[in-house]
């Protein structure tokens, strides 16, 4: 079970301060759960884990079969909430190496639709180029253009490559019921098609297929995952007290924190395949609190690693941010430092132990070095990277975000800053439409 742990944060706040929010994060908790806030409409995903069925598993898990059998790679399209989520698990589960390895026991996963690069584009086309390859086409709205567009490129050479009829075969769709061209080609096509539920926002929707499906084809169980997240939705219930309920202790901390001037919060990991769940968090974080001119920015940085860089800013820059690590207990495997008879790298002092103890020595001098430094810590502990405790952290985060919305008194679950560049980049490329948006551009741009 994840476990949270905010004493290194006393000495900036004090118990006290966090207790005291308990009456309004339960209220907000309540709030959640008779769906009486702000955005109210998209609360589908607070009992996801608990009410998706043993069925609706199946079929998913049918439906990775059929990609698993029939591709070498399958791509993921799709942005934001639409593939972060997945990308986050799949990447906190996987060998780092099984995708170089002769015998796979899934297909490779790429990605695509996330960005508009050409380059990207251009190089993942050619790599698909003698790949059995299939598609999960995800698009809430099914009119995202990064997605569309990679999708349209995806569509025509798996058609190309493998014919019509394999490529119906191993084109999956998780958009809406209804509405958007994503829909509307799955139907055209004959797709195997997912229905993205209208109250789940595209950030929330992890535990939809939108997140199980590319999950499963990565080769790992769902219904562990799923599983996990029912364990923490039980956890943070809105009948679980404060003091025991971690989602709103979190969402308390990190207000309080905010309150105090502390403006960032950088989700830290110890293990390098987390890094994708930082990416998820601040997507998840930062577009449901960054609105109405406030919230807490997300950052999130890789230790070791980014101690190398951007450890300084933390140790010694304004004193404006706090941090949230993430920290495994146990890795999967052992591996320990030889000893060497020459010692000419002076390691020796390491020699029999683990890479994970060294790690583990990392993180604590890490810790008391950034609390000595002015960085309050929050600390969230998970026994092992596996399918029931990356289902636990995910729903955590989820349940914690919509608490620390409501506690911030914004709407947790709309984004309309989205729309602004969108509108520009339309009124730009000349979108039917948008022709005022255009003449106004130009003028613009002219001064
Ligand atoms: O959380 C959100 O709603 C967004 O990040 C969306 O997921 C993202 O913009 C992609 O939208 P769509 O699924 O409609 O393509």
């Amino acid at each position: 079970m994840v476990s949270l742990n905010i004493e290194k944060t006393f000495g900036f706040i004090s118990k006290e301060n966090v207790n005291s929010y308990a009456e309004v994060a339960m209220a907000a908790r309540k709030t959640l759960e008779d769906g009486t806030g702000k955005g109210n409409d998209f609360l589908g995903w607070l009992h996801l884990p608990s009410s998706i069925t043993k069925a609706q598993l199946d079929d998913i898990n049918a439906t990775a079969k059929v990609l698993k059998e029939n591709c070498e790679v399958v791509v993921v399209a799709g942005i934001g909430g639409s593939y972060l989520g997945a990308r986050a698990a799949i990447e906190a589960l996987s060998n780092y190496f099984s995708w170089l390895q002769e015998k796979k026991k899934a297909p490779v996963i790429l990605y695509a639709g996330n960005n508009l690069g050409e380059d990207y584009l251009c190089e993942l086309t050619s790599f698909l180029k003698d790949k059995k390859f299939g598609v999960i086409n995800i698009s809430k709205s099914g009119t995202t253009t990064e997605t569309a567009l990679a999708f349209r490129l995806l569509k025509k050479q798996c058609e190309d490559q493998r014919g019509k009829e394999m490529a119906r075969k191993v084109i999956v769709a998780i958009t809406d019921a209804k509405k958007g061209a994503a829909r509307t080609t799955a139907d055209k096509e004959g797709y195997k098609s997912y229905i993205i539920p209208d109250n789940v926002g595209g950030r929330f929707s992890v535990l939809t297929p939108v997140g199980l499906l590319p999950i499963a084809v990565a080769g790992f169980d769902i219904e562990k995952l799923v599983a996990g997240a029912t364990a923490m939705e039980k956890a943070c219930g809105v009948n679980v007290p404060f003091e025991k309920n971690i989602a709103a202790i979190y969402a308390a901390t990190r207000n309080e924190l905010y309150k105090r001037g502390k403006k960032i919060e950088i989700l830290a990991n110890f293990n390098p395949k987390l890094h994708f769940v930082g990416e998820w968090w601040k997507q998840l974080y930062g577009e449901s609190e960054g609105k109405d001119n406030k919230g807490i920015f997300p950052a999130s940085v890789d230790l070791t690693t980014d101690l190398h860089s951007m450890g300084q800013w933390i140790q010694d820059g304004e004193r404006s941010i706090f941090e949230t690590v993430i920290s495994v207990e146990n890795s999967d495997n052992e591996l320990r430092v030889p000893s060497d008879s020459e010692n000419l790298d002076g390691l020796n002092f390491l020699a029999g132990k683990r890479v994970d103890e060294v790690n583990k020595m990392a993180e604590l001098g890490t810790q008391l070095a950034h609390v000595d430094g002015g960085v309050p810590n929050i600390r969230l502990s998970i026994s092992k990277l596996e399918e029931e405790t990356i289902g636990e952290l995910i729903y955590f985060f989820e349940v914690g975000c919509g608490i620390s919305g409501y506690i911030l008194e914004v709407n947790p679950f709309n984004q309309p800053g989205v729309e602004a560049y969108k509108k520009n980049m339309f009124a730009l490329l000349n979108k039917p439409g948008y022709e005022s948006e255009s003449k106004a551009i130009q003028e613009r741009l002219k001064k």
